[in-house]
């Protein structure tokens, strides 16, 4: 079996290239980066850039599945012409792909793209189940929407078309949890914001293996990813200090220095999202990591390659 990846590189993508090698899959996978490319029989990379709508066609050579990461991180500053980039790269990569396997009459069955909790709008007291439909307008949810409406219209060309809506992904190796260790191990670790705001986050294996469980059992529709226990804010560094074993004892950081800061990022670390894992875990997913202290405890205190 093959999968065709898209930002394989990547935080996520390379956990799935991992866990794709271990179930003896091999991986295909779509750089936008010549120095990034590998020639090995299990993991070989072909260049695409999807701006100009450029695409090695033989990355599909052998492909049924293609897993979806592509994207302009959106952990950089928001600046007007930045925004840009964080939707037209997810929504130019959609394309390309659609355009090329419509074009080409090239047989996929199955499209797993990534997607976003931060579709979900701001809130302490909801619990988002898939079926949520009231979005709002914020910039993050704009992005989303337009991305999951771009990733649907795979099923005018009868592929089967998944959505998987991540939260916080937690890996040792960057991402939101390296940005959080370094302050709380130099016992400057507070909370933002009034710190009652829910995370919704997920260990990076169970991430990988989530994307993994999609594929095999040929599951449709949206998916949130999200570990069944989200935190609060305050609660999430508390747990993370007690891993570290650091107290805490700042005062928060107000909204407001946050907001002038990071202007409408800050709605990164401010949003609040309680997300419900219950529909993956209806369909035989279990997860290996339920409480934050044991995904903490996995990462930042055993040696290991995640
Ligand atoms: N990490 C999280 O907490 C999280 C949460 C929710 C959703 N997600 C979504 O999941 C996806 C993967 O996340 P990640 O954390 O692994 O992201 P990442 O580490 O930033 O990797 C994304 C990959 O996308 C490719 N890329 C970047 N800009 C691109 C562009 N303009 N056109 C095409 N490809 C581009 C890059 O691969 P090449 O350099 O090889 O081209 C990069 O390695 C992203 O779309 C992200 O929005 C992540």
């Amino acid at each position: 079996m093959i999968v065709l990846i898209t930002g394989a590189t990547g935080l996520i993508g390379q956990e799935i290239v991992k866990q794709c090698h271990e179930n003896n899959i091999q991986v295909h996978y779509l750089t936008t980066s010549k120095l990034k490319l590998e020639n090995k029989k299990s993991y070989r990379g072909f260049l695409w850039n999807p701006k100009i709508g450029f695409i090695d066609l033989d990355c599909f050579e052998g492909v049924e599945f293609i897993i979806n990461l592509a994207g302009a991180t959106i952990a950089k500053p928001w600046t007007a012409s930045y925004k840009i980039d964080i939707l037209s790269s997810r929504i130019n990569a959609m394309k390309l792909l659609y355009d090329t396997i419509k074009q080409q009459g090239i047989s996929i069955k199955h499209i797993v793209t990534a997607s976003a909790i931060g579709v979900y709008p701001h809130s302490l007291t909801r619990y988002y189940q898939e079926n949520f439909t009231e979005f709002d307008n914020s910039f993050l949810s704009d992005v989303v929407i337009k991305w999951e409406e771009e990733a649907s219209r795979f099923e005018n060309l009868n592929i089967l078309i998944s959505k998987v809506r991540i939260g916080i992904v937690l890996s040792k190796r960057g991402g939101a949890l390296s940005k959080l260790v370094a302050p709380v191990k130099y016992g400057l670790g507070s909370a933002f914001g009034r710190g009652d705001q829910w995370q919704s986050w997920i260990h990076i294996e169970d991430l990988a293996f989530l994307f993994l469980h999609v594929i095999k059992h040929e599951l449709k529709g949206v998916y949130n990813a999200v570990a069944p226990n989200s935190v609060t804010q305050k609660d999430f560094i508390q747990t993370l200090a007690e891993v570290l074993k650091r107290p805490v004892f700042l005062p928060a950081v107000p909204s407001f220095v946050l907001k002038f800061i990071l202007g409408e990022m800050s709605t990164l670390i401010l949003g609040s999202q309680r997300v419900s894992s219950k529909k993956i875990e209806s369909t035989g997913f279990s997860f290996r990591y339920h409480h934050l202290d044991n995904a903490l405890e996995d990462l930042l205190q055993k040696k290991s390659n995640t």
